[in-house]
């Protein structure tokens, strides 16, 4: 694809001649005159074009490197991927690997795009997800266990997401149920599980991680909720470095929890828990519960102080309580 070639060319915001283009994407100056103007207006990017000397974006950008993904990988979790693929651009990461798993392979993946056309967010909600920013990622792989033992798993896996972020620096960012990543400013990333399997295993599952890395500030008008992004709770890290990191993190995480369940997270998600003891409402349907956020049982459901005592709930989405 043209436009991807191009765009990996220009990332370094230093200025390339049309002629030096053209030679090496082997098309014409007019032709790549066309595909900055297209680039631009696809990623609402801002690219110079000067006279005698070429074109040039107005901000370098961090694009995801292969090589880089690849080096960072912990070698055992390198050996377990048997394809890592690199977009840029996807209607989903999920619904991608769901579609390869619905297509009947079961093999071990890792997607990565620069942008989602048609990102998922949990509960039906749409997940923006511009070009070049953030991250995108989503990791398949079948467990030899059935899908109803599988409840615990995006609470296991927003601990090695949160853990991941701690390793940064990022020591602000605490989970709130089941797996959201929050500060005080807002929400900064948070995770989509998918799953399909026999009644009695194995189970074939898609864990996609979405991080605001370096949001446009137009995001405000696409999302519905108080949100973040790395570059404001401290400095944006190479994405590269850090999808790496996610992957050796999560694909881990799998691993543990495939054969000793919950057990092993509760520990650190009961500390990561960035509601714990404040008042909170609970929507569940059309229902709305308060109570005081008390944690989670050993099986990932949320524990609230209510009115009737300490009741679970497996089920809903919280957030705290207006006074
Ligand atoms: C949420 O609503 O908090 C979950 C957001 C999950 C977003 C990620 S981005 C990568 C993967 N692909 C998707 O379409 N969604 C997840």
């Amino acid at each position: 694809m043209v436009t991807s070639e191009l765009i990996q060319k220009l990332a370094d915001g230093k200025f390339h001649s049309g002629e030096s283009l053209a030679e090496e994407l082997g098309i014409s100056r007019t032709a790549i005159w066309k595909q900055i103007q297209k680039i631009s207006e696809l990623w609402d990017l801002k690219i110079h074009a000067v006279k005698g000397k070429g074109y040039q974006l107005a901000q370098p950008l961090d694009l995801l490197d292969e090589q880089l993904i690849q080096q960072e990988l912990n070698p055992d979790v390198q050996q377990q991927i048997d394809h890592l693929e690199i977009h840029t651009v996807l209607d989903s990461t999920n619904s991608h690997l769901m579609e390869k798993i619905i297509s009947g392979s079961f093999e071990t993946r890792v997607c990565l795009t620069e942008q989602q056309t048609k990102g998922k967010g949990r509960r039906g909600r749409q997940w923006f997800s511009p070009f070049a920013g953030n991250i995108y990622l989503s990791i398949s792989r079948r467990l030899e266990r059935p899908p109803y033992q599988l409840a615990g798993l995006s609470l296991a896996m927003g601990v090695a997401v949160t853990e991941t972020l701690h390793s940064f620096g990022f020591k602000q960012i605490g989970l709130k149920w089941p797996n959201d990543l929050v500060t005080d400013q807002g929400k900064v990333g948070g995770l989509l599980l998918q799953m399909s399997g026999e009644n009695e295993g194995p189970s074939n599952v898609v864990a996609g991680i979405g991080i605001n890395v370096r949001m446009p500030s137009t995001a405000t008008q696409q999302i519905d909720q108080p949100w973040t992004d790395l570059q404001s709770q401290g400095a944006a890290p190479s994405r590269s470095k850090l999808a790496s990191r996610l992957i050796n993190a999560m694909v881990d995480g799998m691993s543990l929890y495939e054969k000793q369940g919950l057990e092993p997270f509760l520990n650190t998600w009961r500390k990561l828990d960035y509601y714990h003891g404040r008042e909170v409402v609970l929507l569940r349907g059309d229902e709305r519960i308060t109570g005081i956020s008390t944690g989670i049982a050993e099986d990932g459901s949320l524990l609230l102080e209510t009115a009737n005592g300490i009741e679970r709930f497996h089920g809903g989405e919280i957030s705290l309580r207006a006074r």
